[in-house]
């Protein structure tokens, strides 16, 4: 129903990435403040965990994340580094440790809805979970028209993952319910690629009975966070769940809720931009990509170089929105992360 109707070819990474608005990086005067202070960024601008290099397990290296299997389970570090347009771009002091804490937050409020694969977080920045056969489809959900979805239906498309899509809509308009567009998840280095269900059940990515549990799950944790979030004023624009088998159950893995997975926007702004036609006020990696796109970087050749200012004011981003999800801000830790980790894992047991 809808091969050839669907040109987008690139990841949910990178389709995130490349909206062309206007760009303004500085700071704009529905900006919240937060509690981590640009004091604390700057005095820790370069003790980043840019990369993990331990004696244990098979390595795997994410764009984000350091893999390292170790049988029947995985031990992954959350580094510092950031990745945009399916390319690692920086690293942002503390922001391996934001996004485990959002993630682990959670995955321990969503024990209710889904199990899940996390068994034990030796540090802030690490996590040991159950290793599970990871289902090959990563399921998008979203509440609003936005990002790749609207760079796909502001060329004309109106099918799109195999649904149709009415001709009156517009930009960062909320559906009337969410939406699931999965994507294929890519081998490293490719991108991902839109599907429809159909496609998925018929080319036999996931048996039926299993994606319908696929789905049935990604609504009920998108409308669990949606209620929660909107009590703390944010809006769960979209979001990305991955699932694995684990003893022959459906198991949520990877990450859940974070800024690098979801978008989130400002409830209190929403409105007033959406009709105005301007863009929200977002607490993810937006800002970032942004300020590429500003440089006329769109994911080719070399990456501009971030000055500190934007380095800062994405680091304050991101712990906003941590702050804001959990209730909690970061507790700051003194000291080289790569040695803290270290030692969290040796007198952990995880390393000789
Ligand atoms: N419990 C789990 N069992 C098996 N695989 C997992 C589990 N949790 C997460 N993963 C996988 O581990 C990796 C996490 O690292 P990261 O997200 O940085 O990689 P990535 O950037 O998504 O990888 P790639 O760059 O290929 O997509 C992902 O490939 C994710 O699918
Ligand atoms: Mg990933």
């Amino acid at each position: 129903m809808m091969s050839g109707l669907v040109q987008e070819k690139d990841g949910y990474e990178k389709m995130k990435g490349t909206d062309e608005h206007h760009v303004s990086p500085s700071s704009g005067q529905d900006e919240k403040q937060s509690g981590l202070d640009e004091k604390q960024v700057l005095e820790n601008i370069d003790n980043t965990l840019k990369d993990t290099d331990f004696p244990i397990g098979k390595q795997y290296k994410g764009k984000v994340r350091d893999n390292y299997l170790l049988g029947d389970r995985r031990l992954i570090v959350a580094t510092d580094r950031l990745s945009a347009f399916d390319r690692i771009i920086t690293a942002l002091p503390f922001k391996g440790q934001m996004l485990s804490q959002m993630s682990n937050y959670w995955f321990g409020r969503t024990r209710h809805i889904i199990r899940n694969h996390l068994l034990d977080i030796p540090d802030p920045n690490v996590v040991v979970v159950h290793e599970c056969k990871p289902l090959p489809v990563e399921m998008v959900v979203r509440g609003y028209l936005t990002g790749s979805l609207w760079r796909a239906y502001a060329e004309g498309q109106r099918f799109l993952y195999g649904m149709k899509f009415n001709a009156d809509l517009r930009k960062d308009q909320a559906f009337d319910h969410p939406l699931i567009t999965p994507t294929t998840k890519a081998a490293y280095g490719t991108h991902d690629t839109p599907i429809s269900r159909e496609k998925i059940i018929s080319e036999g990515l996931v048996e039926k009975n299993v994606y319908e549990q696929m789905e049935e799950v990604s609504l009920k944790l998108f409308s669990f966070a949606t209620r929660e979030l909107e009590k703390n004023g944010l809006l769960l624009v979209d979001t990305k769940y991955e699932f694995g088998i684990h003893e022959g159950q459906l198991m949520l893995m990877d990450e859940i809720h974070t800024s690098d997975s979801s978008r989130f926007w400002e409830e209190e702004f929403y409105e007033r931009r959406f009709e105005a036609g301007q863009d929200q006020e977002a607490l993810d990696k937006e800002y970032v990509r942004q300020w590429l796109l500003s440089q006329g970087f769109k994911g080719d050749g070399e990456p501009p170089t971030l000055p500190t200012e934007v380095i800062v004011k994405a680091v304050l981003k991101y712990h906003t929105a941590l702050e804001r999800i959990t209730g909690e801000p970061l507790a700051v830790r003194q000291g080289d992360v790569l040695e803290r980790i270290t030692t969290n894992l040796k007198n952990k047991g995880y390393l000789p």
